[in-house]
């Protein structure tokens, strides 16, 4: 009976300190914001229900946004080198190959619409105020329009090639599945997030020149091979999202992902910054069977020793 009270004491004691380290630190640290809105639910100014026609998007797309983007995927190619267009428009326009799967749909027709309320830097771009944000807002074309212009765009993207998609050309090319999956997550990064921010532990920098991003933003953005450790996978979700949520007057641009290439996003983040964390998670429960055993044994060990001494 004595053993039990004193081994109560001792996990409760054990319980109290593991709180006081990991979830209540966490929830100090990183306090709970929004929950990650996958359907951009604020943006309303484009009736996302009308049907795109390809053709006639592509024909907007030519007479509107090639001046600025390239889109390698389907033959245009940069007019300029990324530190010319980064001069030219304060941040290097990226190549929008990928946008019409990365970006979610209602998402990229309001961007398209409106670009400062749908990453939501209205404050650092106020209607009549001094700063003008490089792209132009095409609100003057009617919603069939853009709609026509992002059928175009998820036309032409590639696809995401699935896990067995991945697992197959991992064989065929005899690389590792890990190599294989972390190339195509990149992309996904360097489309969405590669114009601002660097990515050195996988060998990415921003195609925008440092001293060009800070004049644009006003403040560097940082590195971020080591944010999936700093700020774990949870804040990413909530804050890539709605950044003004977590960190109020940011100027970091609200990315209009689908939930699918966030995820591919926060897994590069993962696979650069902390490649073990699969290893880790497998080693754990096998160290507590471990500790499990010799908790037993140390007990049949105990009693054996007591009960000679009585
Ligand atoms: C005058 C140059 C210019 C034109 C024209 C232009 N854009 Fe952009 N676009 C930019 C710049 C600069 C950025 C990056 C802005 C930033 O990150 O702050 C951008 C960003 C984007 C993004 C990324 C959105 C995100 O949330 O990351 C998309 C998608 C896009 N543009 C689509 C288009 C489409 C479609 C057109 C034509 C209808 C177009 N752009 C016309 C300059 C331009
Ligand atoms: C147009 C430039 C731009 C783009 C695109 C951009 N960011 Fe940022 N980001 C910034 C700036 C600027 C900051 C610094 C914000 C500050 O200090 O207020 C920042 C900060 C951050 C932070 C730090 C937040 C914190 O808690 O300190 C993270 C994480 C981040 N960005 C992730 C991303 C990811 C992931 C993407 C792509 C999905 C992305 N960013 C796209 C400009 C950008």
């Amino acid at each position: 009976m004595k053993e039990l009270k004193i081994l109560a004491v001792v996990a409760s004691l054990v319980l109290v300190t593991f709180y006081g380290i990991e979830p209540y630190a966490h929830h100090v640290m990183h306090p709970e914001g929004k929950p990650a809105d996958f359907k951009f639910s604020d943006l309303k100014n484009v009736d996302t229900s009308l049907k795109g026609d390809v053709t006639a998007g592509k024909e907007s797309f030519v007479n509107n946004c090639t001046a600025c983007h390239s889109l390698t995927a389907d033959g245009f190619d940069p007019m300029m080198s990324d530190a010319d267009s980064a001069a030219a428009y304060g941040v290097t326009p990226p190549d929008l190959s990928l946008a019409g799967r990365i970006y979610e749909k209602n998402f990229l027709a309001n961007f398209i619409f409106d670009p400062v309320t749908a990453t939501k830097v209205e404050h650092k771009y106020p209607a009549n105020g001094s700063k003008v944000y490089p792209m132009p807002a095409y609100s003057w074309m009617g919603a069939q329009e853009i709609m026509n212009i992002v059928a175009y765009l998820e036309s032409v993207s590639p696809k995401a090639i699935d896990e067995a998609g991945l697992a197959s050309l991992a064989a065929k090319e005899e690389r590792t599945l890990f190599d294989v999956s972390r190339e195509q997550n990149a992309e996904v990064f360097k489309s969405a997030c590669g114009r601002c921010h660097d990515m050195k532990y996988g060998g990415l920098s921003a195609t925008t020149p440092k001293v060009t991003i800070q004049g644009y933003m006003g403040s560097t953005p940082p590195d971020l091979s080591q944010y999936i450790i700093s700020r774990g996978s949870h804040y990413l979700d909530g804050f890539i999202n709605n950044p003004q949520e977590y960190l109020h007057g940011t100027g970091m641009p609200r990315v209009g992902l689908s939930e699918q290439a966030q995820a591919e996003v926060i897994e590069y983040m993962t696979q650069v910054g902390d490649p073990k964390k699969t290893e880790r998670e497998e080693l754990g429960p096998k160290v507590l069977l471990y500790l499990l055993i010799f908790a037993i044994l140390a007990y049949l060990w105990k009693r054996k020793i007591w009960s000679e001494v009585h």
